[in-house]
């Protein structure tokens, strides 16, 4: 998730032994393709096999709507370490979308395919290519051209946020077409939205039928969520190494960040507060009120203590 899921928080959630891999925030290529250098800046992973400190495995997220200098920025990924693609036609924020990038290519099937195909051309064999799409641009029903084109292209799979870009991030969410594209392709789809509680899993696995999940924001509105998730599925650590008492989750989060250095580190307060302000809205944290007007890290934890 842009402006939240950096490395640091990648670390951190490989620690809770739940996730099978993670995915970087997307990568944005407009105009000229990525050199390797940028990837190698963006997922610091990269040159440690494609691993977060705590052992978990990170895909690199590209976003664009030019297939030729995806592909060769795909390449370039891969040259700095890269062990999965993905590529997001999800994307709602307006200016991603101006650009032709991100949601606005759910107007274009035949484009998803092209991007998808030449990102697939470009990279060994070995290199899963998968798409992350919406439910369409303004109907859910786009869906089914549009996941059938990304898999016709060479998707592996395709993960299926359960809304269209219309919608932005209002409910309701309707996995019920998830499960009609699962049906009818044969690759691994991941069903993905909405997913705050163990209840919500139960209804989302019984109305898609899936057996691949993606969390995004209940992960970090519920830090247990995705182990007792996990657990369900039978893929989970024996025991989480996530501490998730809110002071302890945040003193870890500034430690990776800490470790992970200066170019980052600027960032930490905000990465915090976009968190809080998560878990402020979709779970039971109840200071965000007092820890937004936070002006430095040392505040911060002042205020939590206080
Ligand atoms: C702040 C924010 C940033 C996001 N950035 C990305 C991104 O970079 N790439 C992506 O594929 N999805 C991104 N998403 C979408 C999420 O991955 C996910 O599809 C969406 O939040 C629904 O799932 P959830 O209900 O489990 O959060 C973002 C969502 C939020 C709220």
């Amino acid at each position: 998730m842009d402006g939240i899921t950096d490395a640091p928080m990648r670390a951190l959630q490989g620690l809770g032994g739940a996730f099978t891999y993670a995915v970087s925030e997307f990568i944005r290529v407009s105009g000229e393709p990525l050199p390797k250098k940028v990837f190698l800046r963006e997922v610091p992973e990269l040159a440690h096999g494609g691993l977060t400190p705590t052992g978990l495995l990170v895909q690199v997220q590209i976003l664009g709507g030019d297939p030729e200098p995806m592909a060769v920025s795909a390449a370039n990924a891969v040259r700095a370490g890269a062990t999965a693609i993905d590529i997001n036609f999800g994307c709602p924020a307006p200016t991603v979308n101006r650009n032709d990038g991100g949601a606005s290519l759910l107007r274009y099937p035949c484009r998803i395919r092209d991007i998808v195909a030449a990102v697939r051309g470009a990279v060994p064999a070995e290199i899963p290519v998968s798409a992350k799409l919406r439910l369409g641009w303004d109907t859910t029903d786009a869906i089914h051209e549009n996941a059938a084109m990304a898999a016709e292209g060479g998707a592996s799979w395709l993960t299926i946020h359960a809304r269209t870009r219309v919608q932005s991030y209002q409910p309701p969410v309707y996995w019920e077409p998830i499960a009609q594209v699962r049906k009818s392709l044969d690759i691994p789809i991941i069903a993905n939205g909405d997913l705050w509680t163990l209840d919500d899993f139960h209804r989302c696995q019984d109305e898609t039928g899936c057996i691949h999940f993606m969390i995004g924001r209940g992960a970090l509105a519920n830090p247990e969520l995705p182990h007792q998730i996990a657990s369900e599925l039978g893929i989970a650590w024996a025991a989480s190494a996530l501490d998730t008492d809110w002071e302890r989750l945040f003193r870890t989060l500034l430690a990776y960040t800490e470790m992970y250095g200066d170019r980052i580190k600027p960032r930490a307060l905000m990465r915090l507060k976009q968190w809080l302000k998560i878990a402020h809205n979709h779970g039971e944290f109840d200071r965000f009120d007092v820890l937004k007007h936070a002006e430095s890290v040392d505040e911060f934890f002042e205020l939590l203590a206080a």
